[in-house]
Order: C-alpha cells, then sequence, then structure tokens
C-alpha cells in the first residue's frame, strides 16, 4: 500500500527553556550545544535524513537567533572564505530558500496549541514533529524519524516513536497503553499525559516523535486544556486512536533527554566521546576527574 509521503516536519521552539537558566536568558535553549552544534540542527538533520523536505519552526518572542542560525552567516562565511579557511563546520546549517518556515505561537497555551499554530502550513497532509531537546541518536543515515518513516510506508496512519522507561518517571511524560506487538511497532491502544504515579497504563512512552495525520489539527482546534493546565498534543492524538491506526515504533539508537541539565551533560560526554578529535582527550580526563 502507499501512503502520502511525509514532506513537512514541525519543530515546536517556542518554550521558555527555564530549567536552563540563567544560560537561556538571551539564548534559545535549542541552540545551546551539544560539543559543537546545537541541538535544534541535530534534530534538523535527523529530519532531512527521513526525506523532510519542509522545516517548519513555531517560534516565540526571543527565538530570532535561530532564524538567523539557519540563513546565510554572511560576515563568517565571507571573511573565513577570504582567509582561505574551510567553511565545512557550516555544512546542513542552511537552509534552502522556502523550505524552512518559521510562524509564532504567541502564548504559551501548551505543545498542542504549539502544532495547530502551524496548521495552515501543514494543510491537508501527514507531517512529522520533532521535539528537538529529545535527541534521538541513531545510526548514520538510520535517524529516529527516519526509522519511524520506514514504519509509516509500511502501516500508514499515525505512529509515535514508543521507548521504556522507568516506572516511576512515567510522570513526566505521554504514556502508551499499548496493545499487541509486532517486531519494531506495537498497537497504541490509549495515551495518557503525565499520569499521576502509580496509574501509568505501562512504561512506554513517547520521546517526542510524531507522524501525524492532518486531521488532528481539526481536532486540535476545539482540544481543551489537559495535564498542566495546557493544551496537550496527547489528547488530540488520544482523540484519533479507534478511528485511525496509531501504532508505537522502537526506536533503536539513544536518547538523551536534553531538556534535563543531566541529559544534557549526557549528550555531550557520549559525542565527544565518538569523536575522533576529542575522544583519547575526554576520555583520559574523565578518568584522572572519577579518580580524584
Ligand atoms: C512533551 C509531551 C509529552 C512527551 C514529552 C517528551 O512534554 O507533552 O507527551 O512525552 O514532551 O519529552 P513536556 O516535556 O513538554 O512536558
Amino acid at each position: 500500500m502507499s501512503h502520502k509521503p511525509i514532506r513537512k516536519a514541525i519543530f515546536p521552539v517556542a518554550g521558555l527553556g527555564t530549567r536552563f537558566l540563567p544560560a537561556t536568558k538571551a539564548v534559545p535553549k535549542e541552540l545551546l550545544p551539544v560539543v559543537d552544534r546545537p541541538l535544534i540542527q541535530y534534530a534538523v538533520d535527523e529530519a532531512r535524513e527521513a526525506g523532510i523536505e519542509q522545516m517548519i519552526f513555531v517560534t516565540g518572542r526571543g527565538k530570532g537567533a535561530i532564524e538567523d542560525y539557519f540563513d546565510i552567516a554572511f560576515e563568517t562565511e565571507i571573511t573565513q572564505r577570504e582567509r582561505g579557511k574551510d567553511l565545512g563546520a557550516l555544512e546542513g546549517t542552511r537552509l534552502m530558500p522556502g523550505n524552512a518556515v518559521f510562524i509564532r505561537q504567541q502564548e504559551p497555551l501548551g505543545l498542542g496549541h504549539a502544532i495547530w499554530v502551524a496548521r495552515e502550513i501543514v494543510g491537508d497532509e501527514p507531517f512529522a514533529i520533532l521535539l528537538p531537546d529529545e535527541f534521538m541518536k541513531g545510526a548514520k543515515g538510520n535517524g529516529c524519524l527516519k526509522q519511524m518513516v520506514d514504519a509509516y510506508d509500511k502501516v500508514g496512519g499515525n505512529l509515535v516513536c514508543a521507548l521504556e522507561i522507568p516506572m516511576d518517571e512515567t510522570p513526566s511524560y505521554g504514556v502508551i497503553d499499548p496493545g499487541a506487538r509486532d517486531g519494531v511497532l506495537t498497537e497504541v491502544k490509549g495515551l495518557v499525559e503525565k499520569p499521576k504515579l502509580g496509574t501509568a497504563p505501562s512504561n512506554l512512552i513517547v520521546p517526542g516523535r510524531y507522524i501525524l495525520q492532518p486531521e488532528v489539527m481539526k481536532i486540535l482546534e476545539t482540544q481543551e486544556k489537559g495535564a498542566g493546565g495546557e493544551i496537550q498534543l496527547t489528547d488530540a492524538m488520544a482523540a484519533m486512536i479507534g478511528t485511525q491506526a496509531f501504532h508505537g515504533v522502537t526506536f533503536e539508537g539513544r536518547r538523551f533527554d536534553c531538556g534535563s541539565k543531566a541529559g544534557y551533560i549526557e549528550a555531550n560526554l557520549a559525542l565527544s566521546l565518538e569523536r575522533d578529535d576529542l575522544k583519547d582527550h575526554i576520555r583520559a580526563f574523565a578518568q584522572e576527574e572519577l579518580a580524584r
């Protein structure tokens, strides 16, 4: 069966990033680097690898630096070129004209609202969502969204990435009520946002990667506030279960929750240990440091 291709992805980047204050007072949290690439760059690379053509950034006040980041760095490029310096580090950072769209979420009403803000740009086609502070690291060329698109090509409908975590951490996430499992696919029978401790239907959470059918926008239009008094994407998705196919996809790779300080530091450490120019130094330093 052939399904409508996934050409567009939404990156909700309007959040204030208060957990990283004061670092995020004047710099969007999405531009904090993991080694030497901003978090948002990894998410955009992941989307591009999955065949996404149009990147839609839902931004807010104080997030203008993200738009500049994906533009031409005119002064830097000219200066480096004049000095005969290599510009390889900027590869993938300039989005093609027309392939990047920036739109503002004017009020922090929740993730569901942020997605709904992009409804006219998404139009009548299925689309992806990537939450950039969830850093999903797959094998080169086979990132999380690519793995999900491959699954979508088989089953169509709606898919979320599905990840097992310790049960006591489920109150921070959207949680799946799982049905039958077949390989990497798990049927989604229900979804609940931030369940109270001890009430989660499973320890399978949604770590911020989605492929959704456009009908979700209609549901979001009238979606009531849910957990935390916010309009929740999870609630709108839950309303589609039973009317359309809905699956979880188990991702092969590593996940770093870069919305938390510990996860962010772990990502920096893990990635620097993979880099030829850094790994020997960092490994030796870490060993010395731990022995102190
Ligand atoms: C959001 C979603 C939640 C998801 C999580 C992943 O929550 O609402 O369903 O599991 O991202 O990080 P937030 O982190 O914005 O509270």
